[in-house]
């Protein structure tokens, strides 16, 4: 594992960056540890708006904190208002495209009015601070608005993946116990429309908390209304007043819930509150995305994943950006279309996930080759490990090897990046995240918190609670207290492997856990294995993830059937289905290998290590995440399994 190419900022690149040089990114680290309370306190008051101030900076009861507590502030205020007596108040907000291709251009005094308008929608259906809102839509302008009219209010949000199932949506919306649904008839994608309010239907039919679903008119091909309940979201705003007060709220007010997968079947509400995390995400902007006023940024992920949130919604408007947004899928009509909006609109940043960067590869470089790419100035990957050689393609054939990329590590629970150069300091080696953002005290230890040696393995941690950490689970505040901070005592456990360099640089391996990355999607093995159990046919069940040349990681499965003398391929291709309605299209096995028994341990426990290891030496081709790290999380996992 040499770690042969760095790749410097160019004098250029750093001549503008916000960051300058490793020393500039030393000095803000050093003094973030040692003067935490000022570092975070002097950013708040300058990064924030704040209609009271707060009485502490933070408070550590481990392994809860509050950060800002006793100030009164609101994230659409921030990511709104603020910006209305400036000469931003002009500006794009956002820029967005259709599938099939039309194109709204939304400043932010005219996002503001929306945004105020959808908030009294939100009033007139009797919605208040603290209730929960569940928001489930395609990548539309709609959907930013329905959040930022949420936190106007102080009201919960929950959005919810577009791709996933009226069984997955259920279970969720059931979990909040949520009083409304903000939806579309349906959503583009690929020529195709999702039919969004039909799942709806179907998820509410056990959901009696919901009073009211509003429906935004997006593919207008006829859906059901069921009076009383269901609104057309034009209708509801007809004669609606623009004026909205944004609402004085707590620091630590709830801004929205988002489900993720964890090691069990049931999915965790992640809750983030509102001070720390927007502080974070608009301080990210500048040190990791070196965002200048000019910039068209684009973050290409679905806003029902925690990376829209943070970087397509909270950090850029927070930050006054204009950032983009892209309804369809990337490959339709044709494999050019993200170098043809890159194109049309002069996009000068551009973040997307290694899963994209593959399958672009293998689409060939007649595609992007075909396009003037010349606006990009910075790149960024974030979701999964990105393998040397496909950083190595985004560097040469999209950033013509003038683009930093910026490989952020983060997840759902930290709320913004955590490992993530800055562009205009620190030097990059492809498929490192590189360095701890201010404030992140990341470490490598083994299974008793003991820090391993330079270049080991190890668990990664965090020692240090940090302003976006969620602050619980949904409910369930001792799930969150066993799933961070029980496994190593006081310290917060990421649950990815990782290495650190002799530069200090980090590598991440991969989960330890049971949790997969599909595409950089998180998907737990325990969901998946519990749906296919639900199955008739199905005995018992077992899901790994296999290495995969696009997604990273793909979903396979060991199922037991109940009978013998069944076909298997129709089963399989029922099990495939089941899967898809169970949970979404996203989480379909590309494997299912049926057997008479599953490896268990004496106790009883599936050895999924074993199977881990089936599936990974038969089944690579090219570069994948590179083999030897695979291994190594087999036997990190298994420590963690057997432990
Ligand atoms: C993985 C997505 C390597 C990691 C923001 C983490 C990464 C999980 C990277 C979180 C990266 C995310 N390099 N691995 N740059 N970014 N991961 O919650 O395993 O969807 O624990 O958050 O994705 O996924 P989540």
């Amino acid at each position: 594992m040499t770690d042969t190419s760095v790749y410097a900022p160019s004098a250029e690149f750093v001549k503008h960056a916000h960051v300058k040089g490793m020393e500039g990114y030393r000095a803000l680290y050093q003094r973030s540890l040692d003067h935490p309370e000022e570092f975070w306190g002097e950013l708040a008051e300058k990064e924030l708006f704040w209609f009271e101030k707060w009485s502490s900076v933070f408070e550590w009861h481990p392994p809860f904190v509050k950060w800002f507590a006793g100030g009164k502030t609101n994230a659409a205020y921030n990511c709104l208002d603020r910006h209305l007596t400036t000469p931003r108040k002009n500006k794009v907000a956002i820029v967005w495209e259709g599938e099939p291709g039309e194109q709204r251009l939304i400043s932010y005094q005219e996002l503001h009015r929306l945004v105020c308008r959808f908030a009294n929608v939100l009033k007139g259906r009797g919605l208040k601070t603290g209730d929960r809102v569940i928001i489930y839509m395609g990548m539309v302008p709609e959907l930013p608005v329905a959040m930022l009219a949420c936190a106007r209010l102080g009201i919960i949000h929950s959005v919810i993946f577009g791709g996933f199932s009226a069984e997955a949506l259920k279970t969720r919306i059931q979990d909040l116990n949520a009083q409304a649904v903000v939806t579309a008839d349906g959503a583009w994608r690929r020529g195709k429309e999702v039919r969004l309010k039909d799942a709806v239907d179907e998820a509410l039919e056990e959901c009696p908390t919901v009073r009211d679903v509003i429906v935004l008119r997006r593919t207008a091909s006829g859906v059901s209304m069921q009076p009383g309940r269901d609104h057309w979201w034009h209708d509801l705003e007809e004669g609606i007043s623009e004026q909205c007060p944004a609402e004085s709220l707590s620091s630590e007010q709830p801004l929205y819930v988002l489900y993720t997968s964890g090691t069990t079947g049931r999915p965790k509400g992640i809750v983030h509150t509102t001070g720390g995390y927007l502080l974070q995400a608009v301080t990210g902007m500048k040190w990791v995305f070196d965002l200048r006023d000019e910039d068209i940024y684009w973050c290409a992920a679905d806003i029902g994943w925690v990376t829209g949130h943070t970087y397509i919604v909270y950090g850029p408007l927070a930050a006054g950006a204009t950032t983009m947004i892209y309804e369809g899928a990337p490959d339709f009509p044709q494999p050019d279309r993200w170098w043809r909006l890159i194109e049309k609109y002069r996009v000068n940043t551009l973040y997307a996930s290694p899963t994209a960067i593959r399958a672009f590869i293998r689409h060939g470089d007649q595609w992007p080759n075909g396009h003037d790419l010349s606006s990009l100035r910075l790149l960024g990957s974030v979701g999964e490990p990105i393998n040397p050689a496909a950083w190595e393609w985004y560097h040469r054939v999209i950033g013509k090897e003038r683009c930093p990329i910026v490989d952020t590590w983060w997840q759902t629970e930290t709320g913004s990046t955590m490992i993530a150069p800055m562009p205009g300091a620190v030097p990059l080696k492809p498929g490192s995240g590189t360095l701890p953002m201010p404030g992140v005290v990341p470490d490598i230890v083994d299974l008793h918190g003991k820090p391993v040696a330079a270049n080991q393995e190890g668990f990664l941690i965090i020692r240090r609670p940090w302003p976006g950490i969620a602050r619980t689970i949904w409910g369930d505040p001792e799930r969150y207290k066993q799933q961070y901070w029980d496994r190593i005592p006081g310290v917060y456990m990421t649950g990815d492997a990782a290495r650190r360099d002799e530069d200090g640089y980090y590598w991440i391996l991969g989960r330890v856990d049971d949790v997969m990355n599909v595409s950089g999607h998180r998907l737990s093995t325990m969901e998946l294995e519990s749906a296919l159990v639900r199955h008739p046919a199905v005995a018992e069940a077992a899901v790994v993830g296999k290495p995969h040349e696009i997604t990273g990681q793909a979903v396979a499965c060991f199922v037991t059937l109940k009978r013998g003398d069944w076909n298997h391929e129709e089963v399989a291709e029922d099990l495939r289905k089941w899967v898809a309605k169970e949970i979404g299209g996203f989480a379909r096995p590309e494997q299912i290998r049926f057997t008479d028994a599953l490896p268990k341990t004496r106790s009883g426990k599936i050895m999924r290590r074993l199977l881990r290891e089936i599936v990974t030496t038969n089944a690579v081709t090219g570069d994948v995440t590179t083999l030897e790290d695979l291994s190594v999380v087999t036997r990190l996992a298994a420590q963690h399994e057997e432990d």
